[in-house]
């Protein structure tokens, strides 16, 4: 039997019920398509300080080491003590310590709103169309997040400067551009390149890059637009797009904005990957939603886009295409019952029931 390890790390907020009901499901699927996990949890974040007094634990980051695949939460909570300074924060000592460490440049944000839930996409139904089926194809390791030089420096008279550096090289805009086109070769074959050619130098590189790189896949159709219009046509006509790039800081913008549209930010998963050794893809697969503190312990938190980041982990990481099917075909199946959690819920709507997160998780692993 076909074995495979997890590395499990909840998080803080409604990191930890999310996770459980991502793992209920997984054990539904290895029932089903005979393969075995081995999931192994440890703490992340808020959680990572409280239990080791870091946010990134040396165990925690071991076991990743030894993992195939990472299963994230969310880390981070805004309320909690300011006076940590900001390097051994949550967000950036674990989330992007952990996507640099393991190098993971390609995040993958698919956004769909399913027909039962069109009332919670904040557009009129005209502009929703046929349905709105979106891949934000985000670059994650390059970029403002990473560029040096990345500092706060004193003037002396009273006064400070703040820089953040925004860079990139030719290499790391082919590899992600292969990723967008090869995504966008199994889906509508259309790709919309998003940058800001008419001001930045990044931009500039950024559209010949993908230009040249778009030679090699005649049969995607490529557009440019610049980042601010790709806001404004997210909203007047998304369904014009299927795959849509960008790089670091435009993505992570974006991919919220898509997210809205399909529904709630509780129904987007995201896979961020590394490079493909011997067949297997090192990923690490994440909500892309955070830690929601204001619902977390109460089991209102939407578990969705935890379960449904699980199936981008069977399918990106091991191959698995048919049990991650089966999950989303799960999914899809428990909203088509009228299942709801509290973000998508419409009281209008005589065939939908509220739940809580455990009985959505329930819904799901049952349909599997
Ligand atoms: C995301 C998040 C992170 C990011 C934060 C939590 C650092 O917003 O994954 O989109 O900006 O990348
Ligand atoms: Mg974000």
């Amino acid at each position: 039997m076909k074995n495979f390890n997890i590395a499990a790390l909840a998080g803080d907020g409604i990191g930890p019920e999310v996770m459980r009901e991502a793992i209920k499901v997984l054990r539904a699927t290895e029932k089903n398509f005979g393969f075995q996990l081995n999931i192994t949890e440890a703490p992340v974040g808020w959680a990572g300080i409280d239990a080791a007094g870091k946010a990134l634990p040396d165990t925690t980051l071991a076991l990743c080491q030894q993992s195939d695949s990472i299963l994230f939460g969310s880390v981070g909570l805004p309320d909690r003590d300011p006076t940590i300074p900001k390097e051994e924060r949550p967000e950036r000592a674990a989330l992007l310590r952990l996507r640099k460490e393991f190098s993971l440049f390609a995040n993958l944000r698919p956004v769909s709103l399913p027909k039962a839930l069109a009332h919670a996409c904040p557009l009129a139904k005209e502009r929703q169309g046929d349905g709105i089926d979106i891949l934000v194809v985000r670059e994650l390791t390059g970029g403002m997040y990473f560029g040096q030089p990345k500092k706060t420096e004193e003037l002396g008279n009273g006064q400070q400067r703040a820089i953040d550096t925004m860079v990139y090289t030719t290499s790391e805009i082919e590899r992600i551009a292969h990723v967008a086109f090869k995504s966008a070769q199994l889906r509508r074959k259309k790709l919309t390149s998003i940058d800001k050619a008419n001001v930045l130098e990044n931009g500039i590189l950024w559209r010949e890059t993908v230009t040249r790189i778009g030679k090699q896949y005649p049969d995607v159709t490529l557009e440019h637009m610049f980042v601010d219009n790709g806001a404004m046509q997210l909203m007047l006509k998304p369904t014009q797009f299927d795959v849509m790039l960008c790089e670091n800081m435009f993505g992570d913008i974006l991919s919220d904005e898509a997210a809205a549209l399909g529904g709630s930010l509780g129904m987007l998963p995201s896979a961020s990957l590394g490079a493909t050794t011997g067949g297997q893809t090192f990923g690490f697969y994440e909500p892309a939603g955070g830690t929601a503190p204001d619902i977390a312990g109460k089991n209102l938190a939407n578990p969705i886009a935890q379960i449904l980041s699980s199936a981008l982990l069977l399918r990106h990481s091991f191959g698995l295409h048919d049990a991650a099917a089966a999950i989303e075909k799960a999914v899809t199946q428990a909203i088509h019952d009228g299942n709801r959690t509290g973000d998508i819920f419409n009281p209008l709507d005589p065939t939908a029931k509220k739940i809580g997160t455990s009985q959505m998780g329930d819904a799901v692993a049952a349909a599997v």
